[in-house]
């Protein structure tokens, strides 16, 4: 399906068709503008970036590249092509027909899930608000703003659905979008995570490879919905969200590469040596690590949950690569063994329903996929001739929320005695001193091709232009 960009709103939806929908839309477009404007990258409302703008949703050339003021950026609504005679892929009513509106029964649950998968959205673009200011280079900046406009069209991925299918419930919704905001005190976004400041490029980076990893998880295992719209939406947003971890895990594995330059020529692995040359020590790295993984890792809810168990069971919400990855789809007699604490500081086995621990299918699956970047990460290190490496903490580590909420473990997931973790935390998590330095070392670049002294140069362009190129033109 193509995309039709002759309207106000571009879309593959056939809008015009809908009078009604297009006309609260397009009512809508301003207010997602106003928003834009007051808390987007609205600095560089008038740089000249070199941005890709979805033209299609097959997989093959699906988008254009161009230079754009960000403010002129052409959101739309683009649903990945419906798969013919697609049925229901998991739960109690497997191998029936998707379905195309949404079963009353399920309408609440529904519209939270996309509620809250929205309200990520333009949460990440007010977090990343102010770090043009301190681009390390144009290519980066460029990456930023990418991300960022791509987030907004996410938010309106999630607004459509909530306007073509929730009624006025849905309409309420999509304001009250616009009117939450990421670290407000009265009307916070509605996950932690959105609401922590990234006030530095090293937090970004972390962002992008753990909380937009998050991201992709949620998103696969929505587009396993029996809810079709719903699930097409998602498919196109993986499409782009796969550049927001690639911006992740190439930047952070950019930081590594400087690093360790320094460290080869400094002939010294302190930190303290490392930091007065400009770069990001390796511990320091490590505790960013931790900081955004355990965040991160909260966002995927409790271990045992029967909101997850109900999801499951209704065909609401999948696991990812459904059909690939499970021989089970149904999962009612299924059990799993899980480790929790036992209230008294030690650990107990319990047994839980499959349907029941979804949550935590979910989690493993994503601490898998960031172990990917860590091992190249400690390829490279290796490589350098150095015995550091990067570890993941324990996904019992620092948690708020589900079993191991607030219960106080070392790195390790050992429980540890709450004056301990009290002790440990700053060692463990980016400390004040630590801030400190990656903020002395946040410093606008911004010559074609020039990088700041703490992170590499990538290894290409984009869409096969040069490193050096003028990705935004600032006016
Ligand atoms: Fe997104
Ligand atoms: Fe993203």
């Amino acid at each position: 399906m193509s995309i039709n960009y002759a309207e106000k709103i571009p879309n593959n939806v056939d809008l015009a068709d809908d009078r009604a929908l297009q006309r609260a839309l397009e009512h809508w477009q301003p207010r997602f503008m106003d928003w834009w404007r007051e808390m987007g990258p609205n600095d560089f409302a008038g740089a000249d970036v070199y941005l890709r703008t979805a033209t299609g949703v097959d997989a093959e050339g699906w988008a254009h590249y161009g230079t754009v003021k960000m403010p002129d950026y052409r959101w739309g609504i683009f649903l990945a092509d419906p798969i013919a005679d697609r049925t229901i892929g998991f739960g109690d009513s497997f191998g029936q027909p998707v379905w195309r509106q949404v079963p009353g029964e399920f309408r609440s649950q529904f519209r939270r899930l996309i509620v809250t998968q929205g309200d990520t959205e333009p949460a990440s673009v007010e977090q990343q608000r102010r770090l043009g200011h301190t681009c390390p280079s144009l290519f980066d900046l460029r990456n930023l703003f990418q991300i960022n406009v791509e987030e907004g069209r996410h938010l309106w991925a999630m607004v459509y659905l909530l306007h073509a299918y929730f009624g006025r419930d849905g309409r309420e919704e999509a304001e009250e979008l616009l009117a939450r905001h990421s670290g407000d005190a009265d009307k916070p976004r509605i996950l932690g995570t959105f609401n922590e400041p990234i006030e530095d490029w090293l937090s970004f980076l972390c962002f992008t490879y753990f909380t937009d990893r998050d991201g992709k998880f949620q998103l696969k295992s929505l587009a396993e919905s029996s809810f079709d719209p719903l699930a097409r939406t998602c498919r196109f947003m993986l499409t782009e969200e796969a550049h927001h971890m690639f911006v992740g895990e190439t930047g952070l594995g950019r930081v590594v590469r400087r690093t360790l330059e320094v460290m080869k020529e400094t002939g010294s692995e302190e930190p303290q040596a490392i930091q007065r040359q400009g770069a990001v020590d390796l511990p320091l790295l490590q505790r960013y690590l931790n900081f955004w993984f355990s965040s991160s890792l909260d966002l995927f809810g409790s271990e045992v949950s029967s909101n997850a168990a109900s999801a499951f069971a209704n065909g609401i919400k999948g696991r990812p690569d459904e059909a690939t990855q499970y021989q089970d789809h149904v999962c009612a007699d299924s059990s799993v063994e899980m480790e929790m604490p036992d209230g008294r500081g030690g650990l107990k086995k319990e047994t839980v329903g499959m349907r029941n621990a979804m949550n935590e299918v979910l989690r493993n699956a994503y601490v898998r996929d960031c172990e990917i970047g860590l091992k190249r990460w400690n390829t490279q290190i290796k490589r350098a001739g150095f015995g550091f490496e990067l570890r993941l903490p324990s996904s019992r580590f620092r948690r708020a929320i589900g079993a191991w909420a607030n219960i106080p473990t070392d790195t390790e997931g050992g429980p540890t005695p709450r004056e301990e973790f009290d002790r440990g935390l700053p060692e463990w998590i980016p400390s004040a001193a630590d801030k400190a330095h990656v903020k002395s070392l946040m410093r606008r670049v911004v010559e074609p091709g020039k990088m700041a002294g703490w992170i590499a140069p990538p290894e290409r362009g984009v869409n096969n232009l040069p490193v050096d190129y003028e990705y935004v033109r600032l006016d």
